[in-house]
This record gives C-alpha cells, sequence and structure tokens, in this order.
C-alpha cells in the first residue's frame, strides 16, 4: 500500500518512534541528508540498471541526477538504487537467461524498501521488460524512463545501425566483399555516444512500447541518450512520480488489456521486434490481464508498419525523433480508430489527451496510414501446426517475400553450436532451399532462449548470392536482425516439442499467408520417434541455472517464472529490528 492505514509508506520507517525509527533515520544521515527530509514527504526510489557491464545503459546515473531534480522540485525525497542490468552484450549464455532475475531483484527491493513510488531507468533490451515485471508485481506507483538510442552510427559517410550492420558486415567479409580492416573501423562507428541500439531493435521497441502502455511519458522513448531533452524527460518524470502518488496511481489501473492492445498495435505500427511478444506476454501475467500469443497477430493483421527504420527500412531512430516520435504514431493509429484511445497513462490523462496535437515532420520516416511503409497484415505472424502446438512467430517484414511460402528439406541441428561447426565449410550438405532447424535453444534447452535463431547462411551459399534461406528454431532473434526465421516454437525441443522429432530429410512447410508450420511426416511415424525420444539431461542441478531451468515457462507465456507470476503487492514487511 502507498497511502490507507498508517499513512504513506515510507512513514512507517522514517516517521517511525523510538528505537527503530532511530536507526532508520540516522543512518540515512550519513549521507549528509538533513532531519527535513523525514518530515512525511513522498519516497520515491529510482531503480537504475546503470552499469559499465552494460554499455547501453552507462549514462544512467546522468538520467538518475535529472530525475532527483524533477523529485527534489515537487517536494519528494529521492533514493536512487541499482538493480541487476542485464546487458545484451557481453552477458552469456543471454541476457534473457536474467531477465526474470532483474524483475524479482527490483521487485523486492522496491517492497523492501521505505518506497511510496518508484522511478524505474532502463535501456538495454531486457532491463525494460524486466523493471516493468518487477514494478508490475509489487503495485506501487511507476514512471519508466528508458535511457535513450545512441545518435545514429556513421561509416562512409552512410548510416549504420547498430545489431543490423553486425550481421551485414558479417556477411560481406564472408563474401568477400569488406577487408577485416574495414570492419574494424566500421565497429568503432556504429556506437559513437551513449545509448542503446539505434535501430528498431528489442531497445528501442520496448521504449516505445512502454511509452504505448501509458508507463512512460509521451515523447519519451526516442529522445537520443545524449539529447538534453531527455534529461528534461527525466526531470519532468521525477516531478510527475511525486504526483502520481498522492494520485495512488498504480501500475495496475495503468497497464490493462485497452493498454496492452494498444501496445501490441504500436509495435506493428513501429515495425518493432519479435521479442516484445515474449516480454509483453511474461508482463500480462504480472497483472492478470488476459493475452494469448493469438492476441498478437489479431489485434496486429489491420495496422499497417508506418516507421521506416532498420531493420526492416532505412533510418534510425535520431530521424523518428525529429519527425515527431512515437506520439504521431498513436495520434494516427487513435485517428484510425485502432487504438484505446481513453487508457490511462502516467501523466494522468488518457493516451489520446497526450498525442491529441503530435505532428509528423517528415513523412518519410513516419509515413500517413493509408500510404504506409509496409501495408497492413505484413507484420509478425503466429504461426501454428504440428511443429509448433504451441504457436511459433515469424516477421514476415524482415523475411523474403518469396520464403514466405516454402517446401523444403530439413537440415537439423540440435545446436546452434553445432550448426555453426559446419556452416563455413564448403562441403557442407546444405543447399539454398532447405530449410535450417535449430534446435536445443529454447527458454529450458539453452539455456535462457538465446538470440541465435538467424544464424548466417553457409558461407558457400553466400559466396554463390544467396541472400537469405528459411531457418526453424526454439530460440529467439535480436531485434535487430533480419531474414525468414521462425522464432520461438513452441514447445521447445528440450521438453519433447515436435521439434525434437524432425529428422533430417523430413519435409517442412511454411506457410505464412496460411498462418502454418507443418513437418511432412505421418503422425504413427512421429509417434514412433516419439517413444524413442530421451529427455536431454538438465543444465544444471544447482545454482540459478537449476532455479531457472526448474521454473521457467514456455515462449507461449512469455518465459516468465511459474512462481513470479501474478502480482504480490505492496504491503509493508515486518520490523527489521
Ligand atoms: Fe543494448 Fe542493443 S545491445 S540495446
Ligand atoms: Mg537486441
Amino acid at each position: 500500500m502507498s497511502s490507507g492505514e498508517g499513512g504513506r509508506r515510507s512513514a512507517q520507517w522514517f516517521g517511525a518512534e523510538g528505537r527503530s525509527g532511530m536507526i532508520y533515520r540516522s543512518w540515512m544521515r550519513n549521507q549528509g541528508f538533513g532531519a527535513e527530509v523525514f518530515d512525511g514527504r513522498r519516497v520515491i526510489g529510482i531503480a537504475s540498471t546503470w552499469s559499465e557491464l552494460a554499455p547501453c545503459n552507462a549514462h544512467l546515473d546522468r538520467v538518475a541526477e535529472a530525475v532527483k531534480r524533477g523529485v527534489w522540485q515537487a517536494g519528494g525525497f529521492p533514493l536512487e538504487f541499482p538493480v541487476m542490468a542485464t546487458g545484451e552484450t557481453l552477458i552469456r549464455p543471454t541476457a534473457m537467461f536474467y531477465r526474470n532475475l532483474l524483475a524479482l531483484q527490483a521487485e523486492e527491493l522496491i517492497r523492501a524498501n521505505p518506497l511510496d513510488g518508484v522511478v524505474l531507468l532502463s535501456g538495454c533490451d531486457k532491463t525494460t521488460p524486466g523493471l516493468l515485471m518487477g514494478a508490475a508485481s509489487v503495485d506501487l506507483p511507476a514512471v519508466m524512463v528508458t535511457g535513450g538510442p545512441m545518435l545514429n552510427g556513421k561509416y562512409r559517410g552512410q548510416d549504420v545501425g547498430s545489431g543490423t550492420h553486425v550481421w551485414k558486415f558479417e556477411a560481406e567479409m564472408k563474401a568477400g566483399r569488406m577487408t577485416a580492416a574495414e570492419c574494424a573501423v566500421a565497429e568503432g562507428c556504429m556506437a559513437r555516444s551513449n545509448g542503446h541500439c539505434m535501430t528498431m531493435g528489442t531497445a528501442s521497441t520496448m521504449a516505445c512500447v512502454a511509452e504505448a502502455l501509458g508507463m512512460q511519458l509521451p515523447g519519451s522513448a526516442t529522445w537520443p541518450a545524449v539529447d538534453a531533452r531527455r534529461f528534461e524527460v527525466a526531470q519532468e518524470a521525477g516531478r510527475r512520480i511525486v504526483a502520481m502518488v498522492d494520485e495512488d496511481l498504480r501500475p495496475s489501473a495503468i497497464m490493462t488489456r485497452a493498454a496492452f492492445e494498444n501496445a501490441i498495435r504500436a509495435n506493428a505500427a513501429i515495425g518493432g521486434s519479435t521479442n516484445a511478444i515474449v516480454h509483453l506476454l511474461a508482463l500480462a501475467g504480472r497483472l492478470g490481464v488476459e493475452l494469448a500469443l493469438d492476441d498478437f497477430d489479431a489485434l496486429a493483421r489491420p495496422v499497417p508498419t508506418v516507421v521506416n527504420l532498420m531493420p526492416s527500412g532505412r533510418f534510425l531512430m535520431e530521424d523518428f525523433c525529429y519527425a515527431g516520435g512515437l506520439p504521431v504514431v498513436l495520434r494516427q493509429l487513435a485517428d484510425a480508430g485502432l487504438l484505446n484511445a481513453d487508457a490511462t497513462t502516467v501523466t494522468g490523462a488518457s493516451v489520446g489527451e497526450n498525442v491529441a496535437g503530435a505532428e509528423c515532420f517528415d513523412a518519410e520516416v513516419i509515413t500517413p496510414l493509408d500510404e504506409p511503409f509496409q501495408p497492413a497484415g505484413t507484420g509478425t505472424a503466429v504461426l501454428r501446426g504440428n511443429l509448433c502446438p504451441g504457436g511459433a512467430v515469424i516477421k514476415q517484414s524482415a523475411a523474403s517475400p518469396e520464403l514466405l511460402t516454402h517446401r523444403g528439406r530439413a537440415v537439423v541441428f540440435d545446436t546452434p553450436e553445432e550448426y555453426h561447426a559446419v556452416c563455413d565449410d564448403p562441403e557442407t550438405d546444405i543447399a539454398a532451399d532447405d530449410v535450417i532447424v535449430i534446435r536445443g535453444a529454447g527458454p529450458r534447452g539453452y539455456p535462457g532462449m538465446p538470440e541465435v535463431a538467424n544464424v548466417p547462411l553457409p558461407a558457400k551459399l553466400l559466396k554463390a548470392g544467396v541472400t537469405d534461406m528459411v531457418r526453424v528454431c526454439d530460440g529467439r532473434m535480436s531485434g535487430t536482425g533480419y531474414g525468414t526465421v521462425v522464432l520461438h516454437v513452441t514447445p521447445e525441443a528440450a521438453v519433447g516439442g515436435p521439434l525434437a522429432l524432425v529428422r533430417t530429410g523430413d519435409t517442412i512447410e511454411l506457410d505464412v499467408p496460411g498462418r502454418s508450420l507443418t513437418l511432412d511426416v505421418p503422425d504413427d511415424e512421429l509417434a514412433r520417434r516419439r517413444e524413442a525420444w530421451q529427455e536431454p539431461p538438465a543444465a544444471a542441478d544447482s545454482g540459478y541455472a537449476w532455479l531457472y531451468t526448474e521454473h521457467v515457462l514456455q515462449a507461449d507465456r512469455g518465459a516468465d517464472f511459474g512462481f513470479l507470476v501474478g502480482s504480490r503487492g505492496a504491503a509493508v514487511p515486518r520490523e527489521s529490528h
């Protein structure tokens, strides 16, 4: 509870009498705070995923300073605290392995401390959903401030997109069109300021999703990390959270089913990452909002993609920002009746009110809805079939149109490593119209459901000019990746999903318009293979990996931990002294 019996939560610490109160206040004063901060003002936590090991979030300490300014201005008492930084680039086996741990930390730290409200500072991919999940499970007033994208990458006069160009440069190098020395220069040009990936990868996607959900201030998703207005909006969030505590405006009142529908449609309109699906399913689970994989297909179908950003398009987040940012997209959706315009947001006003005057300043970057960058129905599709009874997804806009309907011979690899060991071998027995199956990359199998699905094509085919092939995997793909890649095949192979039964030489049929993924093997043969299937040994019998593999749910439930689904509230725990 943020208010009610006993007043604010923070008062149960700082307003306490006797020995306990003395302990709570005295030690805080070692930071130089005067007694006046304990006068009953609202205490605002700033949950920061700052870390030098998470480069995308390495400037969040400065964003936190701006938030603090705003909290002080509004008469609150800001206290910054660290939460696990799940940086995408360095963490192994994958940052996704730790998203739930970040959410668990955030939830527990918010509840355990004298906080009345919280500002969530995120940036890199998993930090945004992780913090939202944690905050949802406590349900104290919360506002998110994402750290903003890097400036556009620039190499030899060209725009270079983080992530997206890694795949491009690698393919160019393998095909002999780029030297290693040129690549070394290019890698420095790709990341040239603080901030998260400036393509429409998962970080930018989740920043926009958080804004569309109503959890961050309008326009907040797109200001570059180094833009003065990033710090201005952070300061505004600091002021706003103090008022939200008084209004008792909580995540559960903002992240309703209507808000999720808005986020899904916004994600379609921006051409966002497939990872948003997994994160939104997990987040909905925390809030008790009914949301299923098929909702993503149904809700997105009438929505064209209007934002022309890499990996599907040409531009980058800086351009999107200067064109007017997400408010323009939300306003366009509202005008077309594709937005639940009366959904509440952190501003206290509805999303429709927030974006009513949003103007587009560059119709090439944010196209009109009736002359879209990509037509409706070309977004992320949800597939069903005997190979994925729990569903699978494919990002059509990142795929090759001619491969969206394809029948081919399966070439099966039990792990991504097994594929990587042969893919550069000129003798490798893989042809351009084969279907590359990578399994063992699901939540339990890897473990952690890494972004390994868009494996590079075999070198001999790249040299021959092949640019895309159908790939099928129980893992994920980076939001900056592209290709005709079927992702999140559920149930995963490691728990005995049909993907575990595929053999090299089988035929797989992909029919995206028909929304199906079929293994063309008779049922009785599949039953025989199932008899012979043996569950792979567990990845660990102790430690966090054990906890993870024992409790992780499948992708259709967002790969959350079963024991973290739902909300556990903000009741003040028992005395510590
Ligand atoms: Fe952190 Fe892309 S690697 S946002
Ligand atoms: Mg990513």
